[in-house]
């Protein structure tokens, strides 16, 4: 690589975003930061614009971005601040940027994440949940404008990096038997059944292996979050629900592998550290230093598989039933499932209540096609509707 890259973080005050800026640090001859967008943080987001001087930065608001335009001239920086969607959009679109690291969390994340691809970038997909919502609209954009799609999630990027360069030939053009997604199984994998009603948020977001936001840790605690990444498997590689078998491997060391029709699977290992993925997608297909540890395979010592309980973790079940119907149901879990992570972070539902509510929601409306962005909005906001009355109800 020669010229300089220019890199847009959406999301920069998170825990993806934070390592992303942590490996771009470590390497100013090859990237500079062109755009930090925040949401809540905007202290965290001031103390990044300082750090890494980036040309623009995205708040949710007029009065935060005249607040932190004020503080930012003040620090005698020329960041211009710009505002919500719009900014987003704009700052992951721009003619001057190679690199879009979308690290937003959520639904909201898609407009800009779709930006991004619709402009032709190289888009680092961390927020899996704009893939799940909008697949197939998402893959075509992806194809159309001629997008680099660089998985983050460390499953979906260690599947990449066990597949061949060639890889959208198709799974089966290319020998793949099928998928293998690993699965910490969350804090709760051992706990008693009868006691999952009564865990707080707290112990949901205290994962065994990984330090990540809060929506993600309850997904992870629930495996909503390896039934989202089901279906983003699913678009990424093209591949059907029943070609992905989901693994626990609670050592979180093995990212996932592939498994060939000759009898060969290739895996990728290396310690817990989202950094290692981010490096990865950052200067594929060169390496470079991301900060992480080598893995001392004697410290791990052993590394064991277990099948997933689905009656434990009702919402793998949910996620696969979504991807088989395809249409508005990913869209709508999604939506459900975002609802009611809030409210279990809230303290207002118990932790065996997402998979209820969800299932509610879902079963409420019939399964609908999906032919633009327009019915994609519609079945999150119907799902958010109709989770809400759940939430009123009950
Ligand atoms: N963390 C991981 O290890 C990991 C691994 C694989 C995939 N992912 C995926 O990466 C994404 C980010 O996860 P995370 O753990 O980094 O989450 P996080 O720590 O909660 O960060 C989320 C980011 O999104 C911003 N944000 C939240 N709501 C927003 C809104 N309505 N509009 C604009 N920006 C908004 C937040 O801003 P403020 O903080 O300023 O509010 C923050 O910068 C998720 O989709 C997750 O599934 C994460």
């Amino acid at each position: 690589m020669s010229a300089v890259q220019h890199v847009t973080v959406l999301g920069a005050t998170g825990s993806i975003g934070l390592s992303t800026l942590d490996v771009i640090a470590r390497h100013p001859e090859r990237y500079q930061v062109f755009a930090l967008t925040g949401f809540s943080r905007l202290a965290e987001l001031q103390v990044l614009c300082v750090q890494h001087r980036p040309r623009y930065a995205v708040v949710p608001d007029d009065r935060s971005a005249l607040d932190l335009q004020g503080r930012l001239r003040a620090a005698g920086l020329a960041t211009e601040v710009l505002v919500g969607e719009e900014g987003l959009c704009a700052v992951a679109a721009d003619a001057a940027v190679d690199y879009v690291m979308a690290a937003i969390v959520g639904a909201a994340g898609l407009k800009p994440t779709l930006a991004a691809v619709q402009a032709g970038k190289k888009v680092l997909l961390a927020n899996k949940e704009a893939l799940v919502m909008s697949g197939v609209l998402f893959m075509q954009a992806v194809k159309h404008s001629g997008a680099v799609l660089l998985p983050i999630d460390s499953e979906h990027n260690a599947i990449f990096q066990c597949l061949p360069g060639d890889y959208a030939r198709g799974l089966q053009a290319i020998g793949v038997r099928r998928v293998l997604l690993t699965a910490s199984g969350g804090p709760f994998r051992e706990t008693p059944l009868a006691e999952l009603e009564r865990v707080t948020p707290e112990q949901a977001c205290a994962h065994p292996n990984w330090s990540m936001g809060r929506k993600i840790s309850v997904d992870s605690a629930s495996m909503m979050n390896k039934g989202l990444e089901m279906i983003e498997a699913c678009w990424l590689f093209d591949a059907s629900p029943d070609q992905i078998e989901v693994v626990i491997h609670r050592q979180s060391v093995i990212h996932s592998l592939v498994d060939y029709v000759d009898g060969s699977v290739l895996a990728q290992l290396g310690n817990p550290d989202m950094r290692t993925p981010i490096a990865h997608a950052l200067a594929w297909p060169e390496r470079i230093d991301s900060g992480v540890s080598a893995l001392d395979l004697f410290t791990v010592g052993r590394l064991d598989f277990e099948r997933p309980d689905e009656q434990r973790f009702p919402c793998l079940r949910l996620a696969r039933e979504a991807a088989q119907a395809g249409g508005s149901a990913p869209a709508m879990l999604n939506a459900a499932n975002e609802v009611a992570v809030e409210a279990f972070l809230q303290r207002r539902i118990r932790f065996t209540d997402i998979a209820r509510m969800i299932e509610s929601v879902l079963n409420a409306r019939p399964v609908r096609a999906v032919e633009a962005l327009d019915a994609v909005f519609e079945a999150d906001a119907q799902a958010r509707e109709l989770a809400a009355q759940w939430l009123a109800v009950r």
